[in-house]
């Protein structure tokens, strides 16, 4: 029997939806809107692209947003300057600077100097260290990980109890997910095995999965025969295969591949995400997330 496909495109869009009723209702009852930065230093093509669909998205949800350009030569103390001065705007309740960052500039430096409760990109250490704690210490989940956990919700899995198994231990996918997995709650309180390029017998790790979570960067790596009947299987891989012509706009475009070689385990699966159009669209939906949450907490409305 072929898989359900998790379809990432739908659910961010159903979120989207969501939110942007949110928004409305945050700016009539209580005259807050959302605001976002976005810091974007140079012109590396992949970034610009991220940056104006993030862009795109804030606009489109009603939030004040900024998308901020400065040049590649910026010096690292005007950078943090900025930051700083965005630290203390009381209408911007996200910042976000794309990585990567030009070399002259020490991004960890950069990361650290934004506000943590500010950072709706989850990456400032003390955020890292409110997730290992987890419960009412989270403030914000980084932003792929927390669509990872929503796919797997929305699709309708229960991760109470379920063997989650995570390939790879990236500080923005791997390490996150497992800690989102082990917490207690709604869509988690599951047992997590990370399994990375030291592990012994990745497929025998693999095939235990009810969950089965792969951010390896590795085209292909798990077998079909590597899953377990029945599973729920996250594809986070979004590796660059070769081009093709786009019929649609007739230029070049990339060959994506995920690190599950679909076509297969779509026939062992009982669910699956694609590549393109899985976890992909949900990173920018919970950055939008984050920064409705993010404006709440400043205006003192969290739960409400
Ligand atoms: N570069 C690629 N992905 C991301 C992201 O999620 N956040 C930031 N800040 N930079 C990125």
């Amino acid at each position: 029997m072929s898989a359900k496909i998790i379809s990432g495109t739908e659910i961010a869009a159903q979120i989207r939806e969501e939110l942007k009723k949110e928004v409305a209702e945050l700016k009539d009852q209580h005259g807050v809107v959302p605001g976002l930065v976005t810091i974007l230093v140079g012109k590396n093509p992949a970034s610009v692209s991220y940056v104006t669909g993030k862009q795109k998205t804030a606009h489109e949800l009603g939030f004040n947003s900024i998308q901020d350009d400065q040049s590649e030569n910026i010096a690292e103390a005007d950078l943090l300057k900025l930051i700083d001065k965005y630290n203390k705007d009381s209408k911007i309740h996200g910042i976000l600077v794309q990585l990567p960052l030009p070399k002259h500039i020490d991004e960890k430096k950069v990361l650290n100097a934004i506000d943590p409760d500010k950072d709706v990109d989850g990456f400032h250490p003390v955020n890292v260290g409110r997730l290992m704690i987890g419960g009412a210490e989270v403030k914000f989940l980084p932003c792929t990980p927390a669509g990872i956990q929503e796919l797997i919700v929305r699709a309708g899995f229960e991760t109470s109890g379920a063997e989650v198994v995570v390939v790879g231990r990236s500080n923005i996918v791997g390490k996150p997910i497992a800690n989102i997995m082990l917490q207690k709650g709604r869509g988690a309180n599951a047992t997590v095995t990370i399994v990375h390029t030291g592990t012994k017998n990745l497929e025998a790790h693999c095939k235990r999965a009810d969950i089965l979570i792969v951010a390896a960067g590795v085209p292909g790596l798990v077998k079909p025969e590597w899953i377990k009947p029945g599973s729920c299987v996250i594809d986070v891989g979004v590796n660059r295969v070769g081009e093709k012509l786009s019929e649609k706009t007739g230029k070049m475009v990339p060959i994506l591949k995920g690190d599950v070689d679909f076509d297969a385990a779509k026939e062992i699966a009982g669910a699956i995400t694609p590549v393109p159009g899985g976890v992909g669209p949900m990173t920018i939906t919970m950055l939008m997330k984050n920064t409705v949450a993010s404006a709440k907490m400043h205006a003192g409305l969290q739960g409400k």
